[in-house]
């Protein structure tokens, strides 16, 4: 089924005489067009990426230009501007002499749905050629690349800067895709997927020979997920593969949930952005590991240890989710043993009441210190320039402010990081879990330090 026959460059059938896709893509409204020859040809033979792919017959790439409104930038200022003067480097496929001149696919919409059909057809023909997409997803944006061509997942690990031995997501855009890169899935795996596919939900099942090592990393399970962004599941749909695809940040930095965050960390480095405006849930998918006796977490996320037991009975949890890792340590999810969602702050989590916390950090608030809080806490923090990244009443407010908020709180003269973090189950225990993980677990309760 799916795409098991496929060589990974094997030329397949598109149905166009010459074999050579052409497109002209518009430039941001500027009236420029060029031609990509050749893309996307590493199509599998048969099966559902396939047929869909077919389905796609990149035929609409012929078109381009005026009507791409909603390419226009929608703010004065803005750093995402698609203008001729401040076009980012992003579409920089420099090298290629079609796309000299910084022409690309990258596109400014503020919601998912405004992301028109002609941008996922030129995003999917982007990653079929082995180039590198940014994609909105409802966690945050990822790096995506073609998950099947080792090539095109070696470039990722650079543009990263991230360890190749920290494996990688496989995004698909339909559930029953599973089967084609999974074997021996269990049906607590099936039942996951029903109720949580399309969603915030990383599944570890064993992988197919199709799966290159470069993309596990060289282990027997693969990391796989279907994510909800519409636009997004479109594009794997049209790409024909499924899309390996990290947190579309540097290695070590705060993940991100905005196009803008993505330029920043990525701008040169990447060839295209799909821009879905910011991400809803704001932290990384929950993963969770079926391949060993028992469910185990292995990240904590959108979807909660409590909706998880209550579909599975049980759910153990990985000790990488309840403390710091030494880095010689092995672990179930290699990237958790790494330093994450840091700022170049050392963060201290102050916990205990609203009160406490704030008599704690106001004795000793200076100059290199910032106060990283809840909107109800603002008041407490007079003069100390505090930054509130959500409200401690919704706690999907906190996951979804905090990796912005952190990126914010990422500049040279702030040394020290004061931070209030919710406490308890749901989603407040991934967005504890990430805090503390940029805090290397340091946690001080200010009801009993002085
Ligand atoms: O929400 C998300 O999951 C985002 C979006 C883009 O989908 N992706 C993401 O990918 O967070 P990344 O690479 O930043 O985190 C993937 C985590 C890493 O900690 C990695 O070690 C773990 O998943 N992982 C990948 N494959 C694995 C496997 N076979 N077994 C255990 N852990 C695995
Ligand atoms: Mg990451």
């Amino acid at each position: 089924s799916g795409f098991l026959q496929a060589a990974p460059h094997a030329r397949a059938h598109t149905g166009h005489e010459d074999g050579a896709i052409r497109a002209a893509l518009a430039g941001g409204g500027h009236g420029v067009h060029r031609q990509i020859k050749d893309v996307g040809l590493h199509l599998p033979p048969q099966g559902a990426f396939c047929a869909a792919a077919r389905h796609a017959d990149l035929g609409d790439l012929h078109t381009g230009g005026a009507d791409d409104l909603h390419r226009v930038p929608q703010r004065e200022g803005d750093a995402l501007h698609y203008g001729a003067a401040q076009r980012p480097q992003i579409p920089l496929i420099a090298e290629s002499e079609e796309y000299a001149a910084g022409v690309g696919v990258y596109i400014r919409g503020a919601f998912a749905t405004q992301i028109g059909q002609k941008d996922q057809t030129a995003a999917a023909g982007l990653l079929r050629n082995g180039k590198l997409v940014a994609i909105p997803t409802e966690t945050v944006y990822g790096l995506g690349a073609n998950g099947l061509d080792e090539n095109a997942v070696l470039r990722i690990f650079e543009a990263k800067g991230r360890p190749q031995d920290n494996p990688l997501i496989l995004h698909i855009s339909e559930p029953k895709e599973l089967e084609s890169i999974c074997h021996d899935i269990p049906a607590q795996a099936w039942l996951l997927a029903e109720h949580f596919w399309p969603g915030p939900l990383t599944m570890v099942l064993p992988v197919r020979d199709l799966v290159p090592k470069r993309t596990t990393a060289g282990l027997d399970t693969v990391a796989v997920r279907c994510p909800k962004t519409a636009a997004t599941r479109e594009l794997i749909r049209l790409a024909g593969v499924p899309i390996a695809a990290p947190s579309a940040n540097r290695s070590g930095k705060p993940s991100t949930t905005t196009a803008a965050h993505v330029l920043h960390d990525m701008d040169g480095r990447i060839e295209a952005i799909l821009d879905g405006g910011p991400c809803e849930v704001g932290v990384e998918s929950t993963i969770v590991d079926l391949t060993g006796e028992r469910p185990r977490l292995l990240r904590p996320g959108g979807v909660t240890p409590e909706e998880l037991r209550a579909l599975l009975g049980e759910l153990d949890i990985d000790r990488a989710v309840l403390g710091q890792i030494s880095n010689d340590a092995v672990v179930r999810a290699p990237g958790m043993k790494y330093k994450h969602y840091a700022p170049s702050a050392e963060v201290y989590i102050i916990s205990g009441s609203s009160e406490a916390a704030a008599r704690y950090i106001r004795r000793r608030f200076g100059p290199g210190d910032a106060v990283l809080c809840f909107a109800e806490e603002l008041p407490l923090y007079d003069g100390c320039n505090p930054t509130a990244y959500g409200s401690e009443n919704d706690v999907r407010t906190l996951s979804a402010g905090l990796f912005a908020a952190l990126r914010d709180l990422d500049r040279p003269d702030i040394r020290t990081i004061y931070a209030r973090c919710p406490e308890g189950g749901g989603v407040a225990y991934a967005v504890g879990n990430r805090l503390k993980k940029a805090a290397a677990f340091r946690v001080v309760d200010a009801e009993h330090e002085a």
